[in-house]
């Protein structure tokens, strides 16, 4: 039990249910209530090579689902944020406003972004104060399903819904589908009286175990629906926003053909009947949901054994029920055979980089650290332009951590070095609890300080993040990088 505080493992039942939010008194399920939708952004630029688009962060008062309207933080209004389209290499302007109480910056998740523009205060740029502005601009060079959120106190403002998906599209990869959907999965701890939870509930072990919504959200609504005839083609990017839970999705046996990943379109596809998704990962799929015509179907998430009670007492989530039209079944068609030439990354020459990620206790409040240092005390990992490195994550806690890296797409590899069929781009890898994972990386000549870091937020937040230095980054005028949430604040 290595790294795993005493306290921790002494969770009460009690304790356990109230952090998962399973007594909570709101009704998070139900029949299906509206038809999927996604607010979009307004590209006000005319010209096709440049998406400009306007981005406000401020509370809202949101209806997610029949008689249950919180008041959220968004952008633009809406849980999630407006999804915003571009095609690759597109230049995309974002003039964004900060009308919270809170200062907060825009991340850009998994976009090969110049270093100022990668949202991280204290490294890219200031924070943007209440009242403040700030324009991203920069180009998109890879197609595939990105998503944005704050950089600052990222546990609280995530979990207070701040998030957007981007989808970049590739016209040479168009696939033929009878439909394409963009699905943001995402939860929401709500409190009896209709107000969020504040982000410190469940002190530390809280913190330790990351906290869950326990409202699960599909594109902001509870279980909505979508009308589809049976046997029909659709694509469906998913994006876990969520800020600690993993979804793991199945659709009563269904088959789901992955075509892509964090970074766009793998080599070949993958069948499965189960996805798992972990915070912060894309999973695209293309599926051929049957039944009869006129009946139901319904995509589940069940329970996920992401750690220490993570699986036990939960209940399984409907999240989408798919409606079929009247129409006869359409008969089985062999799926588009997608598929991408990706390099391989050789492990032949790179430099090896081992992390070894524990939990441990400090003055009596959990901590998390890679090699011995929580991110405040950490040294950056030095690479230079032009490098490859291959990374060695071990996890020596009791609970699984989804790491993803800032600026950089990597390619998970065996423990030879060679990286696992089919080979993809990733940006975000779950290294599951005492397991250890390993990628590639190559370093372009994007100087500047990358954050890496676990994507289930307490945990960051608790110090599981560091970051790359890569290359001779002049020191940044932006003072210090703060991430961690203030006790007690929040609202
Ligand atoms: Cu979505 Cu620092 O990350
Ligand atoms: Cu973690």
């Amino acid at each position: 039990m290595t790294g795993t505080p005493a306290a921790v493992l002494a969770l009460t039942v009690t304790t356990l249910v109230a952090l998962l939010g399973a007594a909570a008194p709101v009704a998070a399920q139900g029949p299906p209530s509206s038809p999927l939708r996604l607010a979009e952004a307004h590209d006000v630029n005319p010209d096709p090579g440049i998406v400009e688009i306007e981005l406000t962060a401020r509370t809202a008062r949101v209806a997610v689902t029949p008689g249950l309207v919180i008041e959220a933080w968004t952008y633009d209004g809406g849980l999630p944020g407006p999804l915003i389209r571009a095609r690759v290499g597109n230049r995309l302007i974002v003039h964004f406003k900060n009308q919270l109480p809170q200062p907060t910056t825009v991340h850009w998740h998994g976009v090969r972004v110049p270093i100022a523009m990668d949202g991280v205060p204290g490294v890219s740029q200031a924070a943007v104060a209440p009242g403040g502005e700030f324009t991203y601009d920069f180009v998109v060079p890879d197609a595939g399903l990105f998503w944005y959120h704050p950089h600052v106190m990222s546990a609280a403002q995530v979990g207070f819904g701040l998030t957007g998906a981007l989808v970049v599209e590739d016209p040479a990869e168009e696939i033929p589908v009878a439909a394409d959907r963009v699905i943001v999965l995402s939860d929401i701890a709500v409190q009896e009286d209709g107000t969020l939870e504040p982000p410190d509930s469940g002190g530390d072990a809280g913190t330790v175990f990351g906290r869950e919504g326990q409202v699960v959200l599909v594109n902001g609504q509870v279980n909505p629906s979508l009308t589809m005839r049976a046997g029909s083609v659709e694509r469906w990017r998913f994006v876990n926003t969520a800020k600690s839970r993993y979804f793991q999705l199945v659709m009563d046996g269904q088959l789901f053909t992955i075509i892509g990943v964090d970074g766009g379109l793998m080599a070949s596809p993958a069948e499965g009947d189960t996805l798992v998704i972990a915070a912060g990962e894309r999973m695209d799929v293309l599926v051929a949901p049957t039944g009869s015509p006129g009946g139901q179907l319904v995509l589940r998430a069940l329970p996920f054994n992401r750690g220490y009670g993570s699986s036990e007492f939960r209940a399984v989530d409907d999240l989408l029920t798919i409606q079929f039209t009247p129409e006869p079944a359409l008969p089985r068609q062999p799926l588009a055979k997608t598929s991408r030439a990706i390099e391989p990354l050789s492990a032949d020459g790179a430099t090896r980089i081992d992390l070894e990620l524990t939990l441990v206790t400090v003055d009596g409040k959990s901590e998390f650290q890679v090699n011995g240092a929580p991110d405040w005390k950490a040294k950056p990992i030095p690479a230079t332009v032009g490098e490859t490195q291959l990374w060695t994550v071990t996890n020596k806690v009791q609970w699984s951590h989804p790491m993803h890296l800032h600026g950089f797409f990597f390619q998970v590899v065996d423990e030879a070095g060679r990286p696992i069929a089919p080979l993809a781009w990733k940006d975000t890898l779950d290294v599951p609890l005492n397991e250890t994972r390993r990628f590639l990386v190559k370093f372009d000549d994007r100087e500047g300080e990358w954050m890496y870091h676990c994507h289930i937020l307490d945990h960051a937040d608790a110090g599981l993040m560091g970051r790359v230095r890569l290359g001779n980054p002049p020191p940044s005028p932006f003072g210090s990088h703060q991430e961690h949430t203030p006790t007690g604040s929040g609202r």
